[in-house]
């Protein structure tokens, strides 16, 4: 089967998070299966597309007039594309904004976007089945699809799916950007764009792909609620029968402990020395004192009102007290990266701290911490608990959305992965913690701990055969 895949990061050439891990991961793992998948993504100014072997094509598609140069790389049955615009994307530093602030013109910059996505298949002899589109930036093309390339010998026959990775983020702008869009008023009504008097264009996939999916089953039932909707619950009742939860795996080949190049030592379930290696190593580059004794607790992340940072920063007294290594990797909100910085200033020899985003740092964190903490408020699925579980880093994670369907809480015997916590409190959250440190005393029950999660198989095969399956399900219709 023949696929367009649109997205607005895409690993290694963007990322901000998850979604830029699956839109690399997701497409290899169904060209492994035996699909054709095309890749789309913005060129950011950031991306040296020459250098990652792609090969320009000018004037390739010409979105609302623009004329646009298209980069291409092609492996086999997977083509990426990357798109340029340069007062959009080529000259943008960062992908949604920069120093905290989202940039002005995001409806602009991916309405455009989508729809030169939809104009590459025509333009490069593609004919794809499904389209399948992800989180609000390329939400509009699923309109775009119906109502643009209703008669486009490329596009006409194919169906839409488009998945929810976040439905917190969900591109709301002033309803006067409509015309500028080169959107109708229709579709400005409550079964269209219009969420509260504005313009939500996550809407446009809500309401208009043929099948919804998001990443965890548990996140999927949660979105229906009022709880966990985000005001988009009633609509997602509404397409309940369209709404599948397929839990996201993992690139098992750029996440191994055994051959991870940004490591210095490796490791696997029958050779953990590595492992022990690796942890000197990270509190030798991250200045902590070089103590095996003693456990790293760590958290890699977006510090996003989403991933319960301040039940961190409100657990940090007591933390602080106890004899175990805390190493937090991020940036995000500014008060609490300065929160995070302050409290590591006072704590030097237990607390480190890095802002910033070092997809290096990640691997080497993911690989010499013992624990690593996920109290998310919500979490869609999650990715770092995914290759904590791998790199035999025990995690400490609250029982939400993918936390809840990835990691099974340690029965005080010899069952589960993790140590899950439920109540959105720092003391629930000390509680999971100390569950933890009481087992790491004992290193045979620690050990057969790690060995378990490692165990695990979270590649991609198994969850790419279920969006397989969905696709076929569309396209038989
Ligand atoms: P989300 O998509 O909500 O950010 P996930 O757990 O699904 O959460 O994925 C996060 C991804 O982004 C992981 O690959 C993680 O290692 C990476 N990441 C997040 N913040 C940083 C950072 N500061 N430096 C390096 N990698 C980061
Ligand atoms: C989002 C979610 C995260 C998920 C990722 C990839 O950013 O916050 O939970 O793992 O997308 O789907």
């Amino acid at each position: 089967m023949e696929l367009l895949f649109a997205a607005s990061e895409v690993a290694p050439f963007s990322k901000s998070g998850g979604l830029g891990d699956v839109a690399e991961a997701l497409p290899a793992a169904l060209v492994a299966a035996g699909d054709a998948v095309a890749v789309v993504s913005p060129r950011y100014g950031f991306i040296d597309a020459a250098w990652h072997g792609f090969t320009p094509c000018e004037r390739a598609v010409r979105a609302r007039g623009d004329a646009t140069t298209v980069w291409s790389r092609r492996r086999g049955r997977l083509t990426h594309y990357l798109v340029e615009h340069d007062r959009f994307f080529g000259s943008r530093r960062g992908l949604y904004g920069e120093h905290g602030h989202e940039y002005g013109d995001n409806a602009e910059r991916y309405a455009w976007f989508c729809r030169a996505a939809l104009e590459v298949p025509a333009a490069f002899g593609h004919r794809p089945a499904v389209v399948h589109l992800n989180d609000w930036p390329t939400a509009l093309a699923a309109w775009l699809l119906r109502h643009e390339h209703a008669t486009d010998p490329a596009l006409a026959r194919a169906r839409s799916v488009f998945t929810i990775h976040n439905l917190s983020y969900q591109g709301s702008f002033s309803k006067e950007l409509m015309p500028a869009l080169g959107l109708p008023w229709e579709l400005f009504g409550p079964d269209g764009v219009e969420f509260h008097g504005r313009l939500n264009l996550m809407k446009a996939g809500l309401a208009y792909a043929d099948a919804i999916t998001t990443v965890s089953p548990t996140y999927a039932r949660e979105i229906t609620t009022p709880e966990g909707g985000a005001g988009l619950d009633g609509l997602l009742r509404a397409r309940a029968g369209q709404l599948t939860g397929i839990l996201n795996g993992i690139d098992a080949s750029a996440w191994d402990p055994s051959s991870d190049p940004h490591l210095t030592a490796h490791f696997d379930t029958h050779h953990l020395a590595g492992k022990a290696a690796c942890k000197r190593s990270l509190q030798e580059e991250l200045g902590l004192p070089e103590r095996a004794d003693l456990p790293l607790l760590a958290l890699v992340g977006r510090l996003a009102d989403q991933k319960g940072i301040d039940l961190v920063l409100a657990a940090l007294p007591e933390l602080t007290r106890r004899d175990l290594q805390l190493a937090v990797l991020g940036s995000g909100r500014r008060d609490w990266e300065e929160a995070l910085q302050q409290a590591a200033r006072h704590h030097g020899s237990r607390l480190a701290v890095r802002i910033g985003f070092d997809e290096g740092l990640a691997h080497r964190i993911e690989a010499g911490a013992d624990l690593f903490l996920m109290p998310s408020r919500f979490e869609p699925c999650g990715l770092n608990q995914l290759y904590s579980l791998r790199y035999g880093t025990v995690p400490v994670v609250r029982r939400v959305g993918g936390l809840a369907d990835t990691v099974e809480d340690f029965d005080g015997w010899r069952n589960g992965t993790g140590f899950v916590f439920t109540d959105y409190e720092p003391r629930a959250l000390l509680t999971a913690v100390r569950r933890g440190l009481e087992l790491y005393r004992d290193k045979r029950a620690w050990h057969a701990m790690m060995r378990r999660g490692m165990a695990l198989d979270h590649s991609w095969a198994r969850s790419a055969e279920r969006y397989r399956e969905l696709y076929r399900g569309l396209t038989e219709r």
